[in-house]
């Protein structure tokens, strides 16, 4: 009995040793390719894996300190995952422009559970289709519809201040989540969610939430293998989380294809022709569009629409939300920066009030100094400090190979503040930005939405919709900090995206 035992015991060993040696023969080239970058010193198996143990803020600080020890392009090793960190900006040009990096990281299949195959986490070849499919859906005309839905929305939240006005710091955050919530509520599934009347935030709180654990899980190796996820605290938080924001989006979807039913059925019985598709107002959106298609064999089912849905609320809420609570937090620590902004506003509005005169999109052209403010904030602030992609091949850069399945990861955040690139990098100077001044420098240097094929589809949305909330505020309040922070102490975490660590304060005033 006990020689059958160990005979068991010896053949497993053997086979498992035999297949990690074919393991690790299969994985020469790579690790041959590995050995040309720098990096930091790794240990057996687990490579680096140690150095990534803490918190977001950890992990942020991490990254920020290799960054610091190693030039561009170093290497690090997650367990079995290869990592090359590249911050020049003609590398980042060659691995974004490139057919063989189409494919995202692997953990970005981390997402999957929530947004399953929507753009952000697509394999590449229904990532291809999608994106042709869903590309016309951003187009100037239809953003243009949406600048009244990012007005009214933003007019709702400036009278909602009018609570902290003259008062002490207060997390602004709270405000912008919650309007920016209601924008993205409407113009990408056309209903109103009225979050910031009725102050009901259940899926910001999920979204967030799984996306804070998303990333924890990227970094934690032994969390990648779903089994154990799945059976851990964070795995069942996670999930609970997506099932509350799959049923929402469900539920919108039901309802808005018994509408397109209802709609076609009356049409057919009439006999006439649908104007705007037959939705109350002149404005559709992009779930409307997507669910209309434009050619049969290129509509969505109903769970593609689902995950591009899904998709589409969480690439354009936290996102925009937390970049105007830190441009809002710039022009505090500016006060000459804000007074300037404003005066560009005054040029276009005098001292209307924003209820009586809009924002419209022809307003948001003349913006100028405001879109350099806001591009600012995002170079020092980028909200995707880092991106990655797993090669598909070996890609030839030059002085040196990525090697085939590795992970190319964009230190965006590094190139933001290479002081090669950006003279004294952590002042914030929105001048940087006039045209002269942008065009001495290499175009893929400030890539806040990353670029190449597979950039952010959302980019021309973000950047209107930010204007016109940033506007709209700027016209009624002067936003103060008590007591001024430098960028270097501005603390930042990882959280799937880039945020400071303490919630930003702010107080505001009322403009006379
Ligand atoms: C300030 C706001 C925003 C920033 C800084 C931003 C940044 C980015 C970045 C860096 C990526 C590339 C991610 C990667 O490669 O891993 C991306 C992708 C994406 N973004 Fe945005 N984004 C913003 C707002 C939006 C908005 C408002 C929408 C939609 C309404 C949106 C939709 C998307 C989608 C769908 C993708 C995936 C595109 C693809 O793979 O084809 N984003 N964004």
């Amino acid at each position: 009995m006990l020689s059958e035992i160990l005979s068991v015991i010896g053949t497993t060993f053997l086979s498992g040793l035999i297949l990690l040696v074919i393991y690790h023969l299969r994985r020469l080239d790579l690790y041959k390719k590995a050995s040309k970058f720098c990096g930091p010193p790794t240990s057996p198996f687990v490579g680096n894996v140690f150095q990534f143990l803490g918190n977001t803020e950890d992990i942020f600080n991490e990254v920020t300190e290799l960054s610091r020890l190693y030039p561009s392009p170093y290497r690090v090793w997650l367990g079995p995952l290869l990592l090359i960190f590249l911050s020049r900006p003609e590398d980042v040009k060659t691995v974004l422009k490139s057919e063989k990096a189409i494919e995202k990281a692997k953990v970005y299949e981390f997402f999957q559970p929530w947004l399953g195959k929507g753009l952000f986490t697509a394999p590449a070849e229904i990532w291809r289709v999608h994106r042709k499919l869903i590309g016309p859906t951003f187009n100037l005309k239809i953003l243009e519809s949406f600048v009244a839905v990012f007005a009214a929305q933003s007019n709702v939240m400036v009278k909602k201040m009018e609570a902290e006005l003259n008062g002490a710091e207060f997390p602004v955050f709270d405000y912008l989540s919650k309007c920016t919530l209601d924008i993205i509520c409407e113009t990408v599934m056309g209903v109103s969610m009225k979050a910031q009347i009725e102050n009901e935030c259940s899926y910001v709180e999920a979204a967030e939430k799984t996306f804070a654990i998303v990333c924890q899980r990227t970094f934690k190796v032994w969390l990648h293998p779903s089994a154990i996820f799945n059976r851990t605290q964070l795995g069942r938080e996670q999930n609970k989380h997506i099932k509350t924001m799959h049923n929402f989006t469900n539920n919108v979807i039901r309802r808005k294809k018994k509408a397109l039913l209802d709609r076609n059925t009356e049409k057919a019985a009439v006999g006439g022709e649908d104007n705007e598709g037959g939705l109350p107002s002149q404005r559709k959106a992009f779930l409307d569009l997507l669910m209309e298609g434009t050619h049969d064999k290129m509509k969505l089912s109903d769970s593609e629409l689902r995950e591009e849905v899904d998709t589409m609320m969480l690439a354009g809420n936290d996102t925009t939300s937390n970049v105007i609570s830190s441009v809002m937090l710039m022009l505090a620590l500016h006060p000459d920066v804000q007074e300037k902004a404003y005066l560009e506003l005054r040029e276009i509005y005098g001292s209307s009030d924003p209820e009586d005169r809009n924002v419209t999109h022809d307003d948001l052209e003349r913006m100028e100094y405001l879109e350099y403010v806001i591009k600012e904030s995002l170079r020092v602030i980028p909200i995707a400090s880092l991106i990655s992609r797993t090669l598909s091949d070996d890609l030839d850069m030059g002085e040196y190979t990525l090697p085939k399945g590795s992970l190319a990861v964009i230190d965006i955040l590094t190139m933001h503040r290479n002081e090669e690139i950006w003279p004294d990098p952590l002042k914030f100077d929105p001048d940087r930005f006039l045209p002269e001044e942008a065009a001495k420098r290499h175009a893929y240097s400030y890539i806040p939405f990353s670029a190449g094929p597979r950039n952010c589809i959302g980019f021309r949305f973000a950047m209107m919709e930010m204007k016109t909330v940033l506007a709209t505020i700027l016209r009624r309040y002067i936003i103060k900090k008590d007591k001024f922070v430098p960028l270097v102490d501005i603390k930042l975490k990882m959280d799937g995206l880039t945020k400071p660590v303490e919630p930003i304060m702010l107080r505001i005033e009322e403009r006379l």
